[in-house]
């Protein structure tokens, strides 16, 4: 899902019992990745196919070369708390 806060978009994303949060703009160009396919953790651009780890918000594929921001989250019950 992407979330919005202080002019940034977020895009968060749980796996498992993990939640993921990285900047949701694609770095290659002006995508949204909260619109992409999650597999492992991978998630892929769905405007030119390029993909994230999730975990470290690294550019795995090309058209992206650049990492994505990454931001802890924090679990608390049933509450997420994404650190900006
Ligand atoms: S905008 Fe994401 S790969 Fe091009």
């Amino acid at each position: 899902m992407r979330i919005e806060k202080d002019g940034k978009s977020i895009c968060v994303a749980k796996i498992g019992d993990e939640v993921f949060a990285v900047d949701d703009i694609c770095t290659h160009s002006d995508a949204s990745l909260s619109e992409g396919d999650i597999t492992d953790f991978k998630i892929e651009c769905w405007l030119h196919g390029a993909e994230f780890d999730l975990r470290t918000g690294q550019a795995l594929t090309l058209p992206a070369v650049q990492a994505l921001e990454t931001y802890a989250v924090k679990i608390d019950g049933n509450s997420v708390t994404v650190e900006i």
